[in-house]
């Protein structure tokens, strides 16, 4: 008995110094099962008088096992430590990464100018889906099928009744049919128009709609909101100017203009010697648009605007080509 728990320490030992895994060496000693703990099961075939002797050594090689094993864990650590040294080494005299730190896109910027305006004047925002269908783009808007003015307005189709929305006006449509009136929203978002892209024409773009509806409602309203608006977005000497125009879903209807900021109305470069420069379209809901939507027009009367961010982005910045905020070259947008 007394061999074999001396076999058993010298061999437990060399294993463990030899070996990757000491866990395994553990369970195969110490544990359970293990060879040593099978030794001490034996004890009861030892003669009395020798029982304490073997089961103090039986005591000692277990102490041994242990302390072989502690001693291996730690060397291994120390080996990790020091390779991750050798790997992790830190060069504290390289020179630094500057950090650059980005800013929004300038069409983001009046995006956000434009939502603090209105919403600065009791506005709230709503928002509606980019594929939009047939009715909500279209028809509910008073330009049912083989409508002329749908033609301004080609888009892409995805079935015969659903398209990519070709303006914000459909998020009008489903305001008043979800709200009653007193209504004040704006409604930004992307458009789609298949336009080739040029200077001032792009197949995606942005615009932000506007449509107030309450009991009397007038075109005054209207000219007062947007005179404040326009004083805010280019400046308190800002002037605007409406002309007669059509759009299927207000009447009257009324292209609107601001006067150039850069020449004040003399006519400038900016402004194409014009003095003025148009900004958006505007007018009276339409009482067949109310009534589309469920609103009794004898009742309730509103106005809409929808504006192109571009546009206003351009005119604001003075920048003469659209396509130069699509290609994101990082030397254009640093300027703004
Ligand atoms: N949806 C029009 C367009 O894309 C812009 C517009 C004009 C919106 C008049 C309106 C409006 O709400 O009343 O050309």
């Amino acid at each position: 008995m007394k061999e074999l728990l001396e076999q058993i320490r010298i061999k437990a030992v060399a294993e463990i110094e030899a070996a990757e895994n000491t866990e395994e060496l553990r369970i195969k000693y110490l544990g359970k099962k293990g060879e040593l703990t099978a030794v001490l099961r034996g004890m009861g075939k030892v003669a009395p008088a020798e029982r304490p002797i073997i089961g103090q050594l039986a005591n000692e090689v277990r102490a041994t096992i242990e302390a072989a094993l502690t001693n291996k864990a730690e060397e291994q650590k120390k080996k990790e430590m020091e390779r991750r040294l050798m790997t992790e080494k830190l060069d504290v005299t390289l020179p630094g990464k500057i950090q650059t730190v980005g800013h929004r896109h300038p069409i983001a910027q009046t995006e956000e100018m434009l939502r603090e305006i209105f919403i600065g004047m009791g506005f709230s925002i709503a928002e509606g889906p980019e594929v939009e269908y047939d009715y909500y783009n279209f028809e509910a808007l008073n330009l049912p099928k083989n409508h002329p003015a749908r033609d301004t307005q080609d888009t892409f189709y995805i079935t015969d009744n659903i398209l990519l929305r070709s303006q914000t006006s459909p998020v009008q449509v489903r305001v008043m049919e979800n709200k009653k009136p007193p209504i004040r929203i704006i409604s930004p978002g992307r458009v789609y128009r298949a336009d080739p892209a040029d200077a001032t024409h792009s197949p995606i773009f942005h615009q932000v709609e506007g449509l107030v509806v309450d009991k009397g409602i007038t075109m005054g309203d209207l000219k007062g909101i947007l005179e404040l608006f326009a004083k805010q977005m280019f400046g308190p000497e800002t002037k605007i100017r409406f002309r007669p125009h059509h759009f299927p879903f207000t009447e009257p209807s009324a292209e609107v203009d601001v006067s150039c900021f850069v020449c004040g109305g003399k006519g400038c470069r900016l402004c194409k010697g014009e003095g003025w420069m148009e900004i958006l379209g505007a007018g009276m809901v339409h009482p067949f648009v109310l009534s589309n939507c469920g609103i009794d027009p004898n009742e309730y009367s509103g106005f809409a605007f929808g504006m192109g961010v571009e546009r206003i982005t351009m005119a604001r910045l003075g920048i003469d080509d659209l396509r130069l905020m699509y290609e994101n070259d990082v030397r254009f947008l640093r300027q703004f």
